[in-house]
């Protein structure tokens, strides 16, 4: 029986039992593993893929939806990939297409590396901004936090999920609320007895990322990473938005460096919604 062509394998939606195939094509890929990652966007967000008839995938993706269920306000498409073996074959092409019409009208992000961008370019999506892969070990320093943080308990959820729909700019509660189970820290800042900001950090392989990171101002953001890295024993990555050049400069000072560049890309809107100054760096970049 001739081999059908890959090109013509059917896309199916993936569960959180593909994790482990999807952990294989990051692999594949040269990229982690991150099977923490995986198993949170299998279960909050909807995987695609499409099967190698000789076993694993050739190809995956994973679309986030926010706001309302039955009429979502955004959609952020990650983990965008194809087996190096498949690669140029048009098949990145094909599943991006599939995700563009399964979405219908909904308006669409994604953070864009330099192999993925001509291919959503074609596709119609449009470069809106720009974010800044930091990593490293934080050392302490400089002037002390001016904002007082502490660890997020249960009670705090509902202000966090408030503040968090008001500067995302919809709602993210299938996110949000998997946060202290999936995180290793979830922390408030707290001034005058009212949560100006709030940051996670998960655990990725043998880092830890800080994100979302949402924040009244700069200081802020300041309090909630210093507060984050003294109870953790890793080294730090997160991902800015250029436009916080402040807090880009301080965390450098502080032992961050950058590592790559990653274009924000959207379709069907020109900006995202929401509030930029107050949005810091996001859960993940496959996530928003
Ligand atoms: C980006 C990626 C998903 C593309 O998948 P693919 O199946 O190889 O891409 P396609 O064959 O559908 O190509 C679509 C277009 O993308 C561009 N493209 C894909 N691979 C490219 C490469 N190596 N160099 C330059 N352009 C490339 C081309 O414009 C191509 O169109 P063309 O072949 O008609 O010129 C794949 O290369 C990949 O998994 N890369 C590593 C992971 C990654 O960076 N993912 C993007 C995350 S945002």
């Amino acid at each position: 029986m001739p081999t059908p062509s890959v090109t013509a394998l059917p896309i199916r939606r993936l569960t959180p039992r593909d994790l482990t195939a999807c952990a294989d094509l990051s692999e594949d890929r040269g990229w982690p593993r991150e099977e923490h990652k995986w198993r949170l966007l299998l279960t909050a967000g909807q995987g695609y893929g499409v099967d190698d008839p000789g076993g694993g995938l050739v190809a995956a993706c994973v679309v986030t939806e926010y706001g309302p269920g039955e009429r979502p306000d955004l959609g952020a498409i990650g983990m965008v990939l194809v087996a190096e073996r498949h690669a140029r074959q048009g098949i990145g092409r094909r599943l991006m297409r599939h995700v563009l019409s399964v979405m219908g009208t909904t308006p669409l992000t994604l953070y864009a590396t330099p192999y993925g961008r001509p291919l959503y370019e074609e596709l119609g999506f449009k470069t809106t901004g720009r974010s800044e892969m930091l990593a490293g070990r934080f050392t302490p320093g400089g002037p002390d936090p001016r904002v007082a943080t502490r660890a997020a308990t249960a009670e705090d959820l509902s202000a966090v999920l408030r503040l968090d729909a008001e500067v995302f700019g919809t709602d993210r509660t299938p996110l949000v609320t998997r946060l202290p189970a999936f995180s290793d820290q979830l922390r408030v800042a707290v001034d005058g007895g009212r949560i100006v900001g709030y940051a996670a950090a998960w655990p990725n392989m043998d880092t830890h990322v800080v994100g979302p990171l949402i924040a009244r101002d700069t200081e802020t953001a300041k309090s909630l990473i210093t507060s984050l890295a003294a109870h953790s024993d890793r080294r730090l990555r997160t991902d800015v938005d250029v436009r916080h050049e402040e807090l880009l400069a301080w965390a450098k000072e502080r032992g961050l460096a950058s590592v790559a560049m990653n274009a924000v890309m959207t379709y069907g809107i020109t900006e995202l919604p929401g509030d930029w100054t107050r949005r810091f760096a996001p859960l993940t970049v496959a996530a928003g």
